[in-house]
């Protein structure tokens, strides 16, 4: 077991380091889930994933609550996640692309555990989702074009959400290595807070 410290500023006092959440977040097609799935199999974690928790709870894809309900909803939907959809410890949490642009919620997961969050330029983000129907704010005349503006208008959100990790050209088993050696040194800061 990791170092065990006692943590004054959250309900969990006495947390494990090797049960700090760790949330990842980044833009659509940065690795998340698949990162996430990785880890939650090599750290002996759960993995949660908000999209499939929303879609499970709204019994509905993601592409219909947009189109039904619109986003504003959907992002009370991922507000809901993180006040009272997961656990509170123990698991690798894979964040919808645009939850880090709700307000106050880069705070609320730094106070629940490790932020790590997932870089790739526009190129690799676009060849990553080309075939995939089930992002909404994707599914554009000109996908490319609509990545640029996103990532430029969301840049501030995600350079303030944790630590960076680059994705681009990488495997991404080896990008769960890296998150994995952040996550680690970065539980045991956690759990000194
Ligand atoms: C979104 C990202 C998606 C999903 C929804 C909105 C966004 O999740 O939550 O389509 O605003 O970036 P992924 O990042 O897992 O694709």
């Amino acid at each position: 077991m990791l170092s065990v410290a006692m943590n004054r500023s959250h309900p969990h006092a006495r947390l494990s380091a090797d049960q700090v959440n760790l949330y990842l977040v980044g833009f659509m097609g940065t690795g998340k889930s698949t990162v996430a799935r990785i880890l939650a199999n090599r750290l002996g974690l759960e993995w949660v994933d908000s999209d499939v928790w929303i879609e499970n709870q709204q019994n509905c894809p993601i592409s219909d609550i947009f189109a039904r309900e619109g986003e504003e909803a959907f992002r009370r939907y991922e507000q809901a996640f993180m006040d009272s959809g997961h656990p509170p410890r123990g698991c690798i949490v894979s964040c919808g692309g645009g939850m880090v642009t709700v307000p106050g919620m880069t705070d609320l997961m730094k106070s629940k555990g490790v932020v790590v969050c997932l870089l790739a330029t526009s190129k690799t983000i676009y060849e990553r989702t080309k075939h995939n129907r089930n992002r909404p704010l994707l599914d554009a005349d000109d996908p490319q074009s609509r990545i640029e503006a996103m990532l430029k208008a969301r840049e501030p959100f995600y350079r303030k959400a944790g630590t960076q990790i680059l994705t681009d050209h990488r495997a991404l088993p080896d990008v769960a290595l890296h998150v994995s050696r952040i996550y680690q040194r970065e539980a045991r800061e956690f759990g000194r807070k």
